[in-house]
């Protein structure tokens, strides 16, 4: 703990994660303690996976972690960009499980690995993991319980994919790259290069780019260009204003977005103005979180330009500046960037979903487009936890990896609560048409308070999910809807009624 004299605020801070961890982390298992069924199979082991398998096996049900990577990619894509990287949002938004402690505001990436690591132990999730195996194909057997890849891995009631959003580095190829003299490097594989007094050309115009021009400032290159095809809001990095924006319950542009956006640029972009996109709004994607890069740019260290790349050449990168409004591929004026290293902050390759059955990508109805996001209308025991998500303002690995471990917990342990295929289209139907007006579609951009109000209705539309609602939303109060439940089945099985109470025999879906 900080000394509270000198440190206030991280004073504060400290107390505040104190009391949040001890009222709602579930206690981990006991060493030797047997976990029951449903059992969990767990695809990923990046800080989604592991903070969903820790409330899995607090709350007495058994997991296991299938990774595509080896042991040192535990925690995902944080264990595999360099030192360069670190949390943009202020780490109150970043508390993937209520046990998290931050020391401060905007941990690095070494911190993160490290909390990670550390939760994963905290709950004995070591034996339960498995490395170096992908996940291919998942399938259900006679009785409806899930197989993974084959049956050599044994049988699971429920699964949760938790394989991100950043794969492999995303390098694309341009014209004339190979006679370009100079260096070039993705933006995750920064660490202990040399760029002190060169110009550096940034290629991409999202979170990565911004990092890489931190980098730049921290390494004293002589001079940045950033080079985006597209324009990106860019919002302060302050807490308070992050979540005011994450509270749009409507989760899309409204009538009056022109208000924040307008003060956006009164009072953060000023005489920047000109890099603020025009022709999209600020509830339509997802914004960047920096407030350096426009100090950078006014003190001449930075420049960024619009426009597309026509190829490299041997000193730099011809480029066909345009001025804003007009669109990607249209008229301007060519122009050859001089540098001496190339930074490709073109992003990440999606991690693919295939694996799971073919009929969970049958349209309308493919993710996005699932129930809650993350259910898909026909396996109900699937949950794609924070993996199906395109764009969003709000905080990202935070309660809604619980809510949603829980909510799949709920429909597993409780077979009246769970939703029907038929159902969960309705659902999705309906939430498409509330957001018709909305620019993107209904489920390419939402907000954290959106996210929020789908986790209510959810609950609040079924009386049966009533008795789970303490459960999903705060993770306490379990023995209460888990003996209701006993009352219930034995109300059924007198009525000669049998639906899964016993999850072995799987006849539950
Ligand atoms: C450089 C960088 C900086 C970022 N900074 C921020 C930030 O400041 N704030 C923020 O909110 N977000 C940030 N993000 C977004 C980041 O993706 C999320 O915050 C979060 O780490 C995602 O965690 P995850 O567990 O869902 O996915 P991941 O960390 O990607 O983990 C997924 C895991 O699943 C495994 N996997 C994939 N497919 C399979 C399969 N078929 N079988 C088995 N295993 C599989 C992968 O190997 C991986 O280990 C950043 C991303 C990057 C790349
Ligand atoms: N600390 C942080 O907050 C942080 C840091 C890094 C990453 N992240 C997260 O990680 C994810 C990935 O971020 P990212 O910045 O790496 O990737 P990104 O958001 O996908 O941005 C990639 C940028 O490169 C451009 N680009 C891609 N291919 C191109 C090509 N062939 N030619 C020219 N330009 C090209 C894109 O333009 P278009 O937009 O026009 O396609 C975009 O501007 C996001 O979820 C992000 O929030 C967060
Ligand atoms: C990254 O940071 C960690 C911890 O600060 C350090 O141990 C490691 O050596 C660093 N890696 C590189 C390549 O600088
Ligand atoms: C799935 O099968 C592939 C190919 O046979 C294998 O590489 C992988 O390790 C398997 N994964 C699991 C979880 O068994
Ligand atoms: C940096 O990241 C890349 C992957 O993007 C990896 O191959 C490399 O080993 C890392 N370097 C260091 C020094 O961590
Ligand atoms: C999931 O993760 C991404 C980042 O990978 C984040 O931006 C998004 O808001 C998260 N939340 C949900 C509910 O998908």
């Amino acid at each position: 703990m900080e000394n509270p004299l000198l440190h206030p605020f991280a004073f504060i801070y400290q107390l505040i994660q104190w009391v949040l961890s001890n009222l709602f982390s579930p206690d981990p298992p006991k060493p030797g303690a047997k976990l029951g069924r449903p059992k969990i199979a767990i695809i990923g082991a990046g800080l989604t996976g592991v903070s969903a398998a820790s409330h899995c096996v607090g709350h007495g049900f058994d997991v296991q972690i299938f990774e595509a990577g080896p042991r040192k990619q535990l925690g995902g894509i944080w264990s595999r960009v360099n030192n360069t990287s670190g949390l943009q949002i202020h780490s109150i938004m970043y508390r993937f499980h209520p046990s998290v402690t931050w020391s401060g505001g905007y941990p690095n990436r070494q911190q993160i690995v490290s909390q990670i690591t550390e939760l994963w132990k905290r709950y004995g999730l070591e034996s339960k993991t498995i490395f170096d195996t992908p996940v291919e194909k998942v399938y259900k057997d006679e009785k409806g319980r899930w197989i993974i890849n084959d049956t050599s891995n044994g049988r699971f009631d429920g699964i949760i994919a938790a394989v991100g959003t950043c794969g492999d580095a995303k390098m694309p190829h341009m014209p004339g790259m190979e006679k370009f003299k100079g260096e070039i490097y993705h933006s995750s594989d920064l660490t202990g290069k040399e760029a002190k007094g060169k110009n550096m050309i940034i290629i991409g115009g999202g979170a990565s780019a911004v990092e890489a021009l931190e980098f730049a400032a921290h390494e004293e290159a002589k001079k940045t260009y950033i080079l985006a095809r597209s324009d990106k809001w860019i919002i302060p990095r302050n807490p308070v204003v992050d979540i005011l924006l994450s509270f749009n319950i409507f989760g899309g542009e409204t009538p009056f977005s022109w208000i924040p956006e307008t003060i956006l640029r009164k009072f953060f972009y000023r005489d920047l103005q000109d890099l603020a996109p025009t022709d999209k709004g600020l509830f339509t994607g997802t914004p960047m979180v920096n407030s350096d890069v426009m100090d950078k740019i006014r003190e001449g260290k930075a420049e960024w330009l619009r426009g597309d790349i026509k190829g490299f050449t041997e000193e730099g990168v011809k480029f066909n500046l345009r001025s804003k409004g007009v669109p990607a591929g249209g008229p301007g004026r060519e122009k050859i960037i001089k540098g001496d290293i190339v930074v490709m902050a073109t992003g990440f390759d999606r991690p693919t979903l295939n694996f799971l059955p073919e009929d969970s990508f049958v349209d309308p109805y493919s993710p996005p487009n699932w129930y809650l996001q993350t259910f898909p209308p026909q396996h109900v025991s699937v949950c794609a936890n924070n993996c199906t998500y395109v764009n969003a303002i709000g905080s990202v690995g935070n309660w809604h990896i619980g809510i949603y471990t829980r909510i799949l917990l709920m429909f597993l342990s409780d077979p009246l609560t769970r939703p029907q295929t038929f159902w969960m289209e309705r659902w999705i139907d309906m939430t498409r048409f509330v957001k018709r007006f909305a620019p993107t579609g209904a489920f390419d951009f939402f907000t954290y308070l959106e996210l929020i109000w789908w986790f209510m209705f959810c609950i609040a539309i079924n009386p049966f999910r009533w008795k789970w609602a303490f459960f999903v939303f705060f993770g306490i109060g379990h023995a209460l809807p888990k003996s209701v439940v006993n009352a219930e089945d034995r109300i059924r099985n007198g009525l000669g009624v049998k639906i899964g109470s016993n999850y072995d025999v799987g006849k539950s879906f």
